[in-house]
């Protein structure tokens, strides 16, 4: 967890040793960093000295065997290479977000950032076809639909707020 006071002094020594251009690239506007959600954590080689903006990530080794566990385990590797223009980020390869099972692995099967997930989950509203994946079922529903009483499914079910407008429902479907 890093607080927002952290955040800010973060962003600002990075902007006085690297500039603004960089500073936007790699650090999140105070306020606005999923580090200061508890959800994020960068993860480095063990070095002596660690970089903390950009600390070094390698895609070999133990590093190549974590990336690869992560997502069974709800973790998605936040800012990829090929998704700077929809992240707003650059290539974070250390950068690794919680989301929970089963929508880490959906992400990454499907090649999908969280901006892209979070829209393609709207096509999935609690009055119409559901997203069916791996013994779950996932749907969205805007917070004007669940303040006067969503009617949730029967089972075990976990609600996660899109942090804009609504709410991720997750069902874990009985299995016979
Ligand atoms: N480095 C990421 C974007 C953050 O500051 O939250
Ligand atoms: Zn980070």
């Amino acid at each position: 967890y890093r607080s927002r006071r952290e955040q800010e002094e973060l962003y600002g020594s990075c902007l006085l040793s690297r500039g603004e251009a960089f500073t936007r690239q790699y650090v999140a506007a105070p306020g606005c960093s999923e580090h200061e959600t508890g959800l994020a954590l960068d993860l480095a080689d063990g070095a002596a000295d660690i970089d903390p903006v950009c600390p070094s990530f390698p895609d070999t080794g133990i590093f190549e065997d974590f990336r690869r566990h992560a997502a069974a385990c709800g973790f998605i590797e936040r800012y990829g290479r090929d998704k700077q223009a929809l992240t707003g980020i650059a290539h974070e390869p250390w950068h690794f977000r919680y989301v929970g099972y089963p929508h880490a692995l959906f992400m990454r099967e499907n090649n999908l950032c969280l901006e892209e997930y979070l829209t393609l989950l709207r096509r999935y509203p609690h009055n119409g076809e559901h997203l069916y994946y791996r013994q779950t079922e996932i749907f969205f529903a805007g917070a004007e639909a669940a303040l006067p009483g969503l009617l949730l499914p029967e089972g075990c079910v976990q609600l996660s707020g899109n942090n804009t407008d609504g709410f991720i429902i997750t069902v874990w479907r009985q299995t016979v």
